[in-house]
């Protein structure tokens, strides 16, 4: 694991999306995997802004990590509404390459099956970006998930449904259950960045990083990987 430790939010933003820039002048058709939350913001401001400058997305492909169940795409707080207005519509990605699973279709196991075959068929994820919950989880893949999980249908945590309440009116409204790339799926990835901030992930990072390899924190299964990048602020890594 390569762990970049940098003094503020702006300047992991600015890491993650030079090896994402990188990553596309290198491999302009590359298949990209990303994240939502409060972590890629800072990110995708600055993609936008390379946009301005000339970076070119149009022969990229996108997988999404997940999706809320029963949230429609454009639910305020669904990850296709978030990735719409942060990314998609603000840039010269191909919305017929630009995948997120939906969390509304009529047969959510059909949609799993779907999602890993469009991965597939897409070649493989070259670059997978990671935010890493206060408990561990990357993706939606909660503590006690099994590392050889595929795209599925997961249940949140407690601690998930409290965390992600900032984004909805009441915690009540936070759905109970998300589609999910799995652990194995994401393995796969060639290359991942994994980026955090802030001293409420301190403690997760420190199990990813350094803790010993559990599904209890499922991002320590990231130490298996040949090719992790982990991007943190000294807040986050204030406990490695
Ligand atoms: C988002 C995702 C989650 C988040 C994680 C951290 O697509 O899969 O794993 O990366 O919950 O969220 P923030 O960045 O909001 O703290």
């Amino acid at each position: 694991m390569n762990v970049i430790v940098v003094n503020n939010y702006a300047r992991v933003s600015e890491e993650v999306a030079k090896i994402i820039r990188n990553q596309l002048k290198a491999k302009p058709s590359s298949v990209l995997g990303l994240a939502t939350g409060s972590s890629p913001l800072g990110v995708y401001d600055l993609l936008r802004e390379y946009y301005q400058k000339g970076l070119d997305f149009s022969c990229a492909t996108t997988f999404n990590l997940d999706e809320y169940v029963g949230l429609e795409p454009d639910h305020p707080a669904s990850y296709h509404y978030y990735m719409q207005k942060n990314l998609f519509s603000k840039v010269n990605l191909n919305p017929e390459r630009t995948f997120i699973p939906k969390g509304t279709a009529p047969d959510l196991a059909e949609e799993c099956r779907r999602y890993e075959e469009l991965i597939q068929r897409a070649g493989g994820l070259d670059l997978q970006i990671l935010g890493i919950g206060t408990n561990g989880h990357i993706g939606f893949n909660e503590p006690g998930c099994n590392f050889g999980s595929r795209t599925r249908v997961v249940s949140l945590s407690a601690s998930t449904l409290r965390d992600n309440a900032r984004f909805f009116a009441t915690e009540k409204e936070v759905p109970a259950q998300a589609v999910s790339m799995g652990i194995k799926t994401i393995m796969h990835a060639k290359n991942i960045v994994l980026l955090a901030n802030g001293g409420c992930k301190a403690e997760a990072v420190r199990g990813a990083v350094r803790g010993p390899v559990t599904e209890n924190l499922p991002a320590s299964v990231l130490q298996l990987h040949p090719a992790v990048t982990v991007v943190v602020d000294q807040a986050a890594a204030g406990k490695l």
